[in-house]
């Protein structure tokens, strides 16, 4: 079937099966590939991205639910390596191991910084909720969400 997406402000048409999911059209048809996969149930949230401003769980998603509708991806804005804010922060408080669960911690925080300028720490940790990360503990993450909140604030 035929779906009209706009992806990272650019609109696109693509001929999907009726059961692609939209995380594979974004990495395959867009060849996008900051967003992860992961579980393919839900759980990890490294396919988290945004559509229509909400944070989804994009393996869980069918492209054609995404027909007419507005796609944010992390690479949304700048061309890899190019990073935002939030990127810094992670890299320079040590928030990531491998880096699997990256991409979707961070369009998660994008979204809650969004909606939440001033998170406490335990409104960061709900936040993040549906972002699963094997590797860091969490701990240095924490710290680069509210590095990034301090440096918005000017604090
Ligand atoms: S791959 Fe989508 S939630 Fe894990
Ligand atoms: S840094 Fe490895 S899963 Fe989070």
């Amino acid at each position: 079937m035929l779906i009209s997406v706009e992806v990272n402000g650019e609109v696109v048409t693509w001929d999907v099966d009726p059961r692609e999911t939209l995380v594979d059209a974004i990495r395959e048809r867009a060849r996008l590939t900051g967003t992860h996969v992961g579980c393919r149930s839900a759980s990890c949230g490294a396919c988290t991205l945004s559509l229509d401003g909400l944070t989804v769980k994009s393996c869980c998603l069918l492209a054609a639910e995404a027909d007419g509708r507005t796609v944010r991806t992390v690479e949304d804005g700048r061309t890899p390596p190019e990073v935002d804010d939030i990127q810094e922060a992670f890299i320079a408080a040590q928030g990531m191991q491998c880096g699997y669960c990256t991409p979707g911690m961070v369009m998660s925080v994008r979204h809650l910084l969004a909606q939440n300028p001033d998170p406490s720490d335990d409104e960061i940790r709900r936040g993040l909720a549906g972002n699963l990360c094997r590797c860091t503990g969490y701990v240095n993450i924490l710290k680069a969400v509210r590095a990034v909140r301090d440096a918005r604030l000017g604090r």
